[in-house]
């Protein structure tokens, strides 16, 4: 029997797809919308889906559309029992959004405010959002946990989508009290299904760091460039707490069972309250791919942190939830995504 029909935007997606596979998994039914603006078309739909009803042996459903077409999202509602709604749909450059602000705020916000208008008028109140430990800022201490004060010293329009679409949350919920809403605040997720069957697929140079290693073991980059090696961490090189998609994808579901019995809004970190330098990472993927990861050190990136590791207690409290796949496995699982499809979902001259 089916648990209920989750409606998953952004589902064709890196996340989205690992946690598409865990909802099925969890004998939830999963109903998938995605612009395919940052995903890969196969025959007939995405291939990131397609690989996903390999691993599951199951149907997905996907409709090709953006969240902010209110007329063919409402068709959606009208047609599928939607009992709750993950939200990864958006856009996720850091630099891009610098450049296009406009657009970040048009597709990240305008998309969540119809999603949410159309969510009310189908009395579909049972929400989680893809949110992200940049809505703390510079961290006052690390690690961080969920009272840490949030919008302050964000350094790009992305990151302040993020943390406005948070407050329009907390006030939808105050405004009706039915509203069960969850934001996840993700850490640095990476790896990819132990199948390697998925994972994510970069559409150009890499901006964040394990996809760029991984492209620089299989040939396809000449050299990684470390951004910095002065920060105030024991090696020179950022901290960041990494955190394998799968047990970000399996974190939704735990906060997907939660909702019913929840009030209001909550709020939960998911990392692993370990924090690895990128000099650590690097060495890491060289182990468990067996290739050279050469690297030159450069400056740092503008907008960069020197160390954000996540306070997870709250989640496994709560949720009880907790990551169990340490930096070996998100590199070995990265790793043989990597050898197995050296060119993510694209044909070799489709990759850039
Ligand atoms: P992704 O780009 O792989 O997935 C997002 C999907 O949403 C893509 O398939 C894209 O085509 C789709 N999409 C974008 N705008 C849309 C729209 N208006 N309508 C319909 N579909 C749309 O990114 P991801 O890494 O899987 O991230 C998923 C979510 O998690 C995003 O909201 C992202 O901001 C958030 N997040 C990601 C990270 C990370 O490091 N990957 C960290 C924190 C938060
Ligand atoms: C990690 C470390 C870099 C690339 C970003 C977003 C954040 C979230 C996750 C969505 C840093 C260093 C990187 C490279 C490097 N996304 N690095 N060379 O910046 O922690 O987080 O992705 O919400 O909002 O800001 O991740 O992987 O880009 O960088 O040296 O080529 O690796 O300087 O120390 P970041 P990242």
């Amino acid at each position: 029997m089916s648990r209920g029909t989750v409606l998953v935007t952004g589902g064709a997606g890196y996340i989205g797809s690992h946690t598409v596979v865990e909802l099925l998994k969890e004998g939830y039914d999963a109903v998938v919308v995605d612009n395919m603006g940052n995903a890969v078309q196969g025959d007939n739909g995405p291939e990131s889906l397609h690989r996903v009803e390999k691993i599951t042996g199951k149907k997905v459903t996907f409709y090709e559309l953006d969240v902010r077409d209110a007329e063919k999202l409402e068709k959606v509602f009208k047609d599928h029992k939607i009992t709750a709604v993950l939200h990864f749909a958006g856009l996720k450059s850091v630099n891009e959004s610098v450049s296009q602000p406009l657009e970040y705020y048009n597709n990240n916000i305008s998309g969540t405010l119809i999603l949410l208008e159309i969510m009310m008028k189908y009395g579909v109140k049972q929400f989680v959002f893809s949110s992200s430990a940049t809505v703390y800022g510079p961290p006052e201490q690390n690690p961080v946990d969920e009272p840490h004060r949030v919008g302050f010293g964000i350094t790009n329009p992305y990151g302040r989508t993020k943390y406005f679409i948070e407050e329009i949350l907390r006030d939808v919920v105050i405004a009706d009290p039915e509203w069960r809403v969850t934001m996840l605040r993700y850490f640095n997720p990476v790896g990819a299904h132990e199948s390697g069957l998925i994972g994510e697929d970069p559409d150009g140079p890499p901006n964040n760091l394990m996809p760029y290693v991984s492209q620089v073991a299989i040939g396809r980059r000449p050299h990684l460039v470390v951004f910095g090696n002065d920060w105030e961490t024991p090696d020179g090189t950022g901290v960041r707490d990494w955190i394998h998609v799968v047990d970000l994808a399996v974190g939704h579901i735990a906060a997907l069972n939660k909702l019913p019995s929840n009030s209001g809004i909550k709020v939960y970190n998911l990392g692993t309250g370990r924090g690895y330098s990128v000099l650590e990472a690097v060495k890491e993927f060289e182990k468990a791919s067996g290739k050279e990861v050469k690297y030159v050190i450069g400056p740092r990136r503008p907008g960069d942190l020197a160390n954000v590791v996540a306070d997870p207690r709250l989640s496994e409290k709560e949720l009880g939830w907790k990551a169990t796949r340490g930096l070996p496995e998100m590199c070995a699982d990265l790793w043989r995504w990597q050898d197995q499809n050296p060119y993510g979902f694209r044909k070799k001259e489709d990759a850039k």
